[in-house]
């Protein structure tokens, strides 16, 4: 047994906690993270209480000046963080009564820990949240530049992997960014569940105090206080929505990091990744190693296994809070940690990608990516689609033995499979003729990508007002 530890239930307890389950049931090793919130909310709590006479102004003073200082304590690595004062509640709260004594202890009038750590843990998310966002928008805009600026590069499109049509990098890139728009609606639209206030609600059921919960919201910036007082402190529907934005949004990281990785290797040879992004080999002195999107695409598991845990977590809980839930916050903080590193490394890398435009447009030409283009060619010339689909493919056929492209064979090469055919056709087998002919609303053709570009920037720009 240890010695006795925390005191701020000792009045009912006949002996003390077990030194292993302090240690256990002990959260400050980790939500120590939250100290910043956690004072900014009993400093908002301490305003209300004097606001509606519970507290005196002059106890409202030194309740917001001694958290000033514990403030400053804890930013200059001086404070001393205790374990058997079991998480940053606590700690704080005891500091409080060190420094300004009997008054300290009237900060938890009207309040459990119970809607404090609710409240904590959504002040840190909507920060987190709005650094996350900085970075996310900073990635979209160099994507829609680069995507810009590649307007016109052309390389082979697939499906299966297998070489499909030809069409532009930009095209590619943008395709890119629609996947990070969506995540960040998805982000934006998970804050407002974030932005609402739990304190007030207590323990469970609400407090005896005239307390105004509508003053605290606003001192802390929440957009309304919490309806329910049990579902106040119990709900992490926001943790879990967070870790969805998250997992989705690592894996379309992970999807542009593959492409990545692939386009790096000597086989397709499609980017140059500049050295800074990269590492080599202890071993092999050739090896340039597209470290940043393999770390990437490796981090997104993590990010996957933070959801299923939160979602475990919460599975079948009785209301109201439950201690449960102090296993919230590390899956959390390393949800929100992975995101912002990845988001910080694509958004330094990928304006820095350069595109091999001369081996993208050898890999496009190679693989007859412009078969569609013929049979499109013969159906304008009044031949049904399906036969058109088989000329090609004798073509194709013939191509593959003769090792050449649609667009190398002679006229009279190509009439073996149609008569139809015409000197005309050559406009459309080219691959610059290829990708410019797609030219309707979210087609390839290069005056596309960049009025889809425009519209691209526009869409970020209204997004961000929405917050
Ligand atoms: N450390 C706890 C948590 O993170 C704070 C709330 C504890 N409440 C309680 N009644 N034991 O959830």
């Amino acid at each position: 047994m240890s010695q006795a530890t925390n005191q701020s239930w000792g009045g009912r307890f006949s002996e003390p906690t077990d030194a292993f389950v302090a240690r256990f049931t002990a959260s400050v090793t980790f939500d120590q993270r939250l100290a910043r919130q956690d004072i900014q909310g009993s400093i908002a709590h301490a305003t209300m209480l004097a606001r509606v006479g519970v507290l005196t102004d002059e106890e409202r003073d030194a309740i917001i000046n001694g958290l000033t200082e514990i403030q400053g304590e804890i930013e200059r690595g001086e404070f001393n963080w205790s374990v058997p004062l079991e998480d940053v509640h606590m700690n704080i709260e005891a500091r409080l009564t060190d420094k300004i004594g009997i008054t300290g202890k009237k900060l938890h009038t009207g309040r459990s820990r119970n809607d404090q750590v609710a409240t904590d843990i959504r002040l840190f998310m909507r920060d987190e949240i709005d650094v996350i966002e900085v970075e996310l928008k900073r990635l979209r805009e160099g994507m829609i530049e680069l995507a810009d600026r590649e307007a016109d590069t052309i390389m082979p499109g697939f499906t299966h992997l297998q070489t499909a049509q030809p069409v532009t990098f930009g095209h590619h890139l943008l395709a890119w960014q629609e996947m990070l728009a969506r995540d960040h609606e998805r982000l934006l639209d998970c804050r407002k569940r974030v932005n609402v206030l739990p304190l007030g609600a207590a323990a469970l059921a609400g407090t005896t105090y005239p307390i105004d919960r509508h003053v605290t919201a606003e001192l802390l910036g929440f957009e309304r206080p919490a309806e329910n007082s049990l579902d106040a402190v119990s709900d992490r529907d926001f943790a879990i929505e967070f870790t969805s934005f998250a997992s989705i949004l690592m894996m379309h990281l992970s999807r542009m990091s593959e492409e990545l990785v692939l386009w790096t290797s000597a086989q397709f040879d499609f980017i140059d990744l500049p050295d800074r992004f990269c590492t080599g080999s202890s071993i092999m002195p050739q090896k340039k190693n597209p470290d940043v999107p393999e770390l990437v695409r490796g981090k997104t598991g993590r990010v996957y296994g933070h959801l299923m845990g939160l979602l475990t977590l919460m599975k079948s809980q009785p209301l109201a809070y439950n201690k449960d839930n102090q296993e919230d916050k590390e899956p959390l903080f390393d949800a929100v940690d992975t995101v912002r590193d990845c988001l910080k490394a694509f958004a330094d890398m990928v304006p820095a990608i350069e595109p091999k435009k001369d081996s993208m447009y050898e890999a496009a030409r190679r693989g007859f990516s412009t078969a569609t283009d013929l049979a499109d060619y013969l159906v304008r010339k009044g031949v049904a689609f399906r036969d058109a689909h088989e000329i090609v493919g004798q073509s194709v056929a013939y191509g593959l033995t003769s090792k050449k492209d649609l667009s190398e064979m002679s006229l009279e090469e190509l009439q073996q499979f149609s008569t139809i055919i015409e000197q005309d056709v050559f406009d459309v087998l080219t691959l610059e003729g290829s990708v410019a002919a797609r030219n309707h609303i979210g087609g390839t053709a290069p005056d596309q990508v960049r009025a889809a570009a425009q519209r691209a920037r526009e869409a970020l720009a209204t997004l961000q007002g929405q917050v």
